[in-house]
């Protein structure tokens, strides 16, 4: 019998963030620990959504190598046969399925995309290629060629993980039974026990979100910067001048936002973080409590990562990746007979 898929991918555009990790590769390494006797786990970079930014391409391949040994260094097991670990341009399926799927999908459905329109905002409009445009098709194949059924994503993506079950339920109404869809997005927060999807904020502005594509990054924390340097950016992170703690994401987002860093670094339950902290009027206490937990949670971080097997590693991605294409071109070849590519039945 097949396991259900807990599948989830993340670029390899730039170093990645503390973001990423509480919003993606935590949650799914948990899983990778505690669920791969029930689930299969699908950890994957998706390196051709990579570019959808621009990024030097002197460093991609590199960069692509990096995001597979951060994976490692956050607790990814090598040696379970029901944990993979991939890379997305490996599996040519990927992207003979998104122009399948592009042909099913409205040029006003991805105009209305919230990330389309805050990232084409940024780069402005020679600089906003078709596979930005294109990108959330191209996720679309990524979790419907594995049948996944849940998807930790950051809240970011929640609405790529609605337009995958829009599409995929389209094309299954007009053809018959191609895709297995992922969960809502509601019933995944309920899996992962959540209330919501997360979203870290920016240090210097916390109305947006900590991005690793942000060319400036003073208020990201990346996995690789200098313990020392990510504290003193705690200490410069944006607040206000309420002067008193409340978890107000409204009022005071910038302390919401490092309330709820602290409780994701200590790995503990948000109010209680919050019930530690509510009503002091110290900021500059606070903020050392927080940048002392970020200075150690990075020290131990790098060490992990230093010790990482390279040649495993690619050992890993290279059978994961002769592995799942059989799954992938399976579901592929279901689409193509479905819109008449392939007779049916062979
Ligand atoms: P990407 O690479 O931008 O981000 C990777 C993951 O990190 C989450 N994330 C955050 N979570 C909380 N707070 C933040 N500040 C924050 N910043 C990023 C993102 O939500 C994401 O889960 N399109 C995806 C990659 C992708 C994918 C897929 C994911 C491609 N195909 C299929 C799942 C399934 C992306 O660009 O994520």
């Amino acid at each position: 019998m097949t396991k259900p898929v807990i599948l989830t991918g993340i670029r390899a555009n730039n170093d990645l963030t503390i973001g990423n990790y509480f919003g993606a590769i935590l949650p799914m390494i948990d899983m990778a620990n505690q669920k791969s006797e029930a689930y299969q786990i699908n950890m994957f970079i998706p390196d051709l959504h990579s570019f959808t930014t621009p990024v030097d391409h002197t460093l991609l391949y590199e960069q692509i190598l990096h995001n597979a040994r951060l994976f490692v260094a956050a607790g990814l097991p090598l040696d379970n046969d029901d944990i993979h670990l991939y890379r997305q341009s490996y599996i040519p399926a990927h992207s003979e399925l998104t122009w399948i799927l592009d042909c099913f999908t409205g040029f006003g459905e991805m105009s209305r995309m919230t990330q389309f329109k805050d990232k084409s905002g940024t780069l402005g409009a020679e600089r906003t290629s078709m596979g930005l445009f294109n990108y959330p098709v191209l996720m679309a194949a990524d979790i419907l060629l594995y049948n996944a059924k849940y998807v930790p994503v950051g809240d970011d993506q929640s609405q790529h993980i609605e337009f995958t079950r829009g599409i995929g339920e389209r094309m299954n109404n007009r053809f018959g039974d191609i895709f297995t869809l992922p969960e809502s997005v509601a019933k995944q927060h309920e899996f992962f026990g959540k209330d919501q999807g997360l979203r870290i904020k920016d240090l210097v502005d916390p109305t947006k979100k900590m991005s690793k594509s942000d060319e400036l990054g003073k208020g990201v924390i990346f996995l690789g910067d200098d313990p020392a340097v990510a504290a003193k950016k705690i200490m410069s992170a944006t607040t206000d001048d309420k002067a008193e703690i409340h978890y107000d994401k409204e009022n005071q987002p910038g302390i919401t936002n490092l309330l709820e860093i602290l409780a994701l670094l200590r790995g503990k339950d948000l109010q209680q973080t919050i019930g530690e902290f509510e009503g002091q009027t110290q900021y500059g206490e606070f903020k050392k409590t927080v940048a002392g937990e970020v200075e150690q949670f990075l020290t131990n971080f790098q060490a992990q990562l230093a010790s990482v097997d390279n040649a495993a590693i690619l050992a890993k991605l290279e059978s994961s990746e002769q592995l799942l294409s059989g799954t992938a071109n399976a579901t592929l070849l279901r689409a193509q007979q479905a819109v008449g590519l392939r007779p049916e039945g062979k």
